[in-house]
């Protein structure tokens, strides 16, 4: 059986047989979206449990949500796809029951190359300096610098080749600023990578906590400039409140930390060695996409657009699957 979105008026009706009222699906927070039922119930303020039978082409399943728990009995010959907190369960064939623990699980997003088409502009930039300081660099070095300071960037890029003075150092991180703030105003609208708002939507859809842990200090105007900075986040943590960059994990706890869910409910989602790292380091999932070699990422895919929101709810019922009891 899939559950089409244009079913979601007749599965409110059939709630419990006899209680068709839409602010009770509300609550229990169901959803039909993409053939997937969503569950990601909101409690009432004074409620403490909230149990229903939900009778679907004919077939019962009986639910009890609490605040700390979701159980759900399904008839046998139930077979469809839920997503409970962002975490996947397919449920086919025989008489099933499913009980989940609700704590809280997040998705922590780098932004340069995985949300914002950015990296380039670093790229760029460096580039420009790179050849006025008579330098070799290219995009193999490059990769080095991909989620590391800017400061630490130029470290790596004249290694082996030049010595700087603090004076020359300060002097050619502002130039290199200036240059890249000037490539991102250029970008205008194009700055946000394909399909990465429905993309952020659908998880957030399914009750995943989101947050930013990025090493820029421009954080704050790319977010601006793609529209990212309403709605979407429930924390951001970047440049501006971190020591140590990647593949340090400061960046990613912090982000965990302000969203409220432990890093190990979390998957990072990463295009650098240096964030994979960190996610790692951090105790969260890794989740890489691009092309560069990621090391020892949990799951790899080539951009946020090719990238299906089931992946993630699935990689979360992995990440989970202490709490989950059949
Ligand atoms: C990271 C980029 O996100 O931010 C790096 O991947 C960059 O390339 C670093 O050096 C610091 O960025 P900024 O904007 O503070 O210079
Ligand atoms: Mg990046």
């Amino acid at each position: 059986m899939k559950i089409k979105k244009n079913e979601e008026l007749l599965l409110i009706e059939n709630l419990g047989g006899s209680v068709p009222d839409s602010k009770f699906a509300k609550s229990a927070g169901l959803k039909c979206e993409d053939g997937m039922l969503f569950c990601t119930p909101l409690l009432p303020e004074g409620s403490r449990t909230l149990s229903f039978d939900l009778t679907f082409r004919k077939r019962t399943s009986s639910w009890k949500i609490s605040r700390k728990r979701i159980s759900v009995s399904f008839q046998s010959g139930y077979s469809c796809k839920i997503v409970f907190e962002g975490k996947l369960f397919r449920i086919g064939g025989g008489k099933q029951s499913i009980s989940v623990d609700r704590i809280p699980s997040g998705v922590v997003f780098d932004l340069d190359g995985v949300l914002v088409d950015s990296a380039i502009c670093h790229y760029r930039a460096w580039k420009s300096i790179a050849d006025e300081l008579k330098i070799k660099f290219d995009e193999k070095k490059n990769d080095l610098l991909r989620g590391v300071s800017r400061r630490e960037s130029l470290m790596v890029m004249i290694e082996g080749q030049i010595e700087l003075t603090e004076e020359q150092i300060q002097h050619y991180m502002h130039k290199k600023n200036e240059l890249y703030k000037k490539l991102v105003d250029e970008s205008g609208e194009a700055l946000l990578l394909p399909g990465v708002k429905p993309f952020l939507s659908s998880l957030k859809l399914a009750g995943l906590k989101l947050s930013v842990a990025s090493s820029s200090k421009n954080t704050p105007s790319l977010l601006k400039q793609t529209g990212l900075d309403k709605f979407y986040f429930d924390a951001i943590a970047d440049g501006n409140d971190i020591k140590n960059s990647k593949p340090h994990p400061e960046v990613f706890l912090l982000a965990a930390k302000r969203m409220g869910v432990k890093p190990s409910r979390c998957i990072a989602v990463e295009d650098a060695p240096a964030g994979i790292e960190a996610g790692r380091s951090a105790g969260m999932m890794t989740f890489g996409i691009g092309y560069a070699d990621l090391g020892k990422c949990d799951f790899h895919m080539e951009s946020i657009e090719k990238t299906d929101p089931v992946e993630i709810f699935g990689l979360m019922s992995k990440l989970n699957s202490k709490d989950i009891t059949f």
